[in-house]
Parts: C-alpha cells; structure tokens; sequence
C-alpha cells in the first residue's frame, strides 16, 4: 500500500533484515550503559532472574502486539489507530509514542554523544595511562563544558538522520545488517579478554548467584520497567518496523528472536564490565557513571586497554546508531503518513527538531533528569499500556488472528499469547506504572 504522499511505502527486503533492524531498535544504550549499571545498583543476581521473567512475559507478547497492530495497518503509530477506530481517543495512545519517541532522542543523544566522544578519546590514545582521578576530570569536564557535549550530540542526531533519508531498506536495514553483526563481533572479543581476567568468576558470580535478600520490590518493579524500555515497547518503534514487514514473514519468530538477542547483548556486556571492574577493586554500584568513570578508570590500567576501550566505545556507538534511527523513524513515519510529507523532508524537520529540544538535555542535568523521567515513567508505560489494551481488546478479532499466524510456523500460540496480553500484561504494566508515579 502506498502511503498518502504517493511515495511506495518501505518495505524490508528479507527476514532477517528485519530482525537485525528491530533488534538494532532494541540493543543499545539501554543494554550496555544502563542494564549493567542498574544490575549493579540492585545487587545483581536475584534481579537478573527477575527481568528475564519479565522479558519473556511482558516484553514478548507486547512486542508482538505492537508489530501486528503495524503489520495489520501497514501504518505508523498514529494512523495505525486511526485506520480501524477513526476519530477515536485511540488515537492519543499514537501521539504519546511519537512524543515519546521525538523527546527520548532528544537525551538518547545526549548520551551517544558521549559515547561519540569517548570512542575519540580512546582512538586518540588519551584515555590509557590516566589516573583515576584524571579520569573522572573527563567525564566532568564532558558534562560541565557544553559545547563539546553538543557538538558530538549533533553528530549523532545527523548520521541517525541520514541513515533514515536512506530509506527502509537501503538506510536503516542495510545498517542493521552491518552494525548488529559489527556489534556480536566487538562484543565477543571483549569477553574472550573478560574471561581470562582475574575478576571474572567474581564478575559472574555477581550476575548470575541468586541473592534474594538484594530483591527489593522497587527492584521487581525496576526490571519490569527496563525490560520495556530495552526491548523499544510503547511508543509505536515495534509499529512503524513492523508496518514495513512483509506478510509471508514470521513475526512471532522474529519477535522471539529480537527479544533473544536483545537479552544475550545485555548479559554478555554485563559480564564484560563486571568481570573488569571486579578485576581492579572498583565499585559495581556506582550508578551512571558505571561505564564513562569505573569502566574507563579500569581499561587505562589494563595491558591491552588502549584497542579494547576503542573496540568498547566502536561498539556502543554501533548500539546507539540502530536505536536512533528507530527514533528519527517514528518521527518521520509520522509527518510521512499523517502530512504527506517526503522522507527527505519529514527526516529533516524531525532531525531539526529534537536538536533543539535535545541540547537542553546536554546542557542541564536537571532538564535531562525531568525529560527522562516524563518519558520513562509516563509516557513509556501508557503507551505500553494503551497498546497492549487496544490490540487485546479493540482490534478487530479476525484481522488480528489472521496477522498473527501469517507466515507463522508458531500460529497455535495465538491463544496464549491473547490471554496473557489481555490479563497479566496490563495488570503487570499498570503496577509499573503506580510505582513510577509513586502511588504504591
Ligand atoms: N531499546 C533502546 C535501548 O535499549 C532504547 C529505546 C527505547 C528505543 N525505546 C525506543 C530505541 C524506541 C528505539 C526506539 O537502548
């Protein structure tokens, strides 16, 4: 179906070009910056085990939920709730995604810029050899100096937007199917060091022992959370990827995989910087600054760190770039289905966009700490919420069964699929929610 500007309406070209593109969407920051650094804050094991529950059955079937309700209306977050219930209040559940989607690049970018500098630092050299404290200068004087955040801030917010100008399929899923692949490749390297480090059973230990008495029920409610946030749920990513899917794929398979993938990354990169800052006697703990003060702190010590903190910060970047570009696709998807926009165009004025919004974030912790929690404790789970419940309860029954087993070798687990996302993953979501806003 063309969309209404006339433009042929994307496509991906293969399977797994899909799924390297979606779970490019899910990998990223929220698996190597964040997954680590709240494990740590949350004394690891015990809340492992929590959100891998969690992925398997909150984030799988609402992933399939969002894929579907895109699949089934071959639109973009807002008109894929206009196309069955126009003129209905449906349609804000849409508006919160896109908004949603436009102010988290806004601070996404904020952080890959960071990312971007610190992958400069280490191909400058100027990482290894410095004392703790030097380190911690950097990071300091990264976050105090805006200009030079900003600068590498809007570097990011470019290359996401020229990948997506490229189109569906020659810009976002051609880079998927080089930086997903680049990624396990940097990844695997790093654990082979990480394995062979004295830290290393400690490092395991810490991810994987089952310390329950570490469990609190800010936690469980915390894995529930993050678990939406890595795998890109509620704000219509899972939509517009999957409103580009063809029909004769096997979105049931490709959510599982996407989901899969995205649970290995974040494992596997927290048994990378564990095992390292174990090595060196530093503090798991340590909250934000986890990867750009201990991680960096561990690495100038280390022989071999000087190419390991490139092969590191290369591969957060590669991380970074296939979740923004999901970004600026939401954005764009938008003004191209609901304004008749081009892609050219509608990529522009988006890229334009959450740069001005976005260098607030760069400048002022304290706008980056509100914008972060609007979209991390408000709009994510409403959108997640009003999805999950539009597609149980809404959608049309019949196109709704007839896009899930399309292409599906796993068509008989509609039945539990729809029970689980019509009961427990809105009562789960809804507990999520109370707690972000405080009221359990
Ligand atoms: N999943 C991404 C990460 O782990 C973050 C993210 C959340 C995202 N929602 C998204 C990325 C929507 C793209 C689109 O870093």
């Amino acid at each position: 179906m063309g969309s209404d500007s006339g433009q042929p309406r994307g496509q991906w070209n293969s399977g797994t070009g899909f799924i390297l593109a979606a779970a490019g969407s899910a990998v990223g920051l929220g698996n190597i910056w964040k997954f680590p650094y709240i494990t740590g804050e949350n004394g690891g094991g015990a809340f492992v085990g929590v959100y891998l529950l969690c992925i398997l059955l909150v984030g799988v079937p609402v992933m399939i939920a969002e894929i579907l309700l895109g699949r089934a209306t071959r639109s973009s977050p807002v008109r894929a709730f206009q196309v069955q219930t126009p003129r209905s209040p449906w349609i804000g559940v849409g508006m919160i995604g896109v908004l949603a989607a436009f102010l988290l690049m806004s601070y996404y970018s904020t952080v890959a810029g960071w990312a971007l500098h610190y992958t400069y630092l280490s191909v400058t050299n100027s990482i290894h050899g410095a004392g703790a404290e030097q380190v911690q200068g950097m990071f300091e004087s990264l976050t105090s100096s805006p200009l030079v955040g900003v600068v590498w801030q809007v570097v990011f917010i470019v290359i996401t937007v020229l990948l997506a100008v490229a189109g569906v399929s020659k810009g976002i899923e051609r880079c998927g199917l080089v930086m997903m692949p680049g990624l396990f490749v940097l990844l695997v390297i790093l654990l082979g060091k990480a394995m062979t480090m004295p830290g290393w059973g400690d490092g395991f230990d810490f991810i994987f022992g089952m310390r329950f008495d570490n469990l609190t029920a800010a936690g469980v409610l915390e894995a529930l959370g993050h678990s939406f946030f890595t795998l890109s749920l509620g704000m219509g990513a899972m939509i517009t990827y999957g409103s580009y899917l063809r029909r004769k794929d096997d979105l049931v398979s490709a959510s599982l995989a996407t989901a899969a993938t995205d649970t290995v990354v974040a494992l596997v990169a927290s048994m990378v910087v564990f095992p390292i800052v174990f090595t060196f006697g530093l503090e798991p703990g340590a909250g934000p600054g986890l990867l750009f003060v201990t991680l960096p702190t561990a690495l100038a010590q280390m022989t071999g760190g000087a190419v390991l903190s490139v092969v590191f910060f290369v591969m957060l970047v590669f991380g970074a770039v296939t979740s923004g570009i999901a970004m600026v696709e939401v954005i764009a998807a938008f003004m191209i289905d609901d304004f008749g926009m081009g892609r050219r165009k509608a990529c522009l004025i988006g890229g334009a966009g959450v740069t001005l919004c976005g260098i607030p974030a760069t400048v002022s912790a304290i706008w980056f700490g509100r914008v972060d929690y609007l979209v991390s404790n408000w709009l994510l789970p409403l959108g997640g919420l009003g999805i999950a419940l539009y597609v149980a309860w809404k959608m049309d029954r019949a196109l709704r069964r007839n896009d899930f087993g399309s292409g599906s070798a796993l068509a008989k687990g509609y039945g539990i699929w729809l029970w689980g996302l019509k009961f427990p993953v809105p009562v789960c979501i809804g507990l999520v929610f109370l707690h972000a806003v405080g009221l359990i």
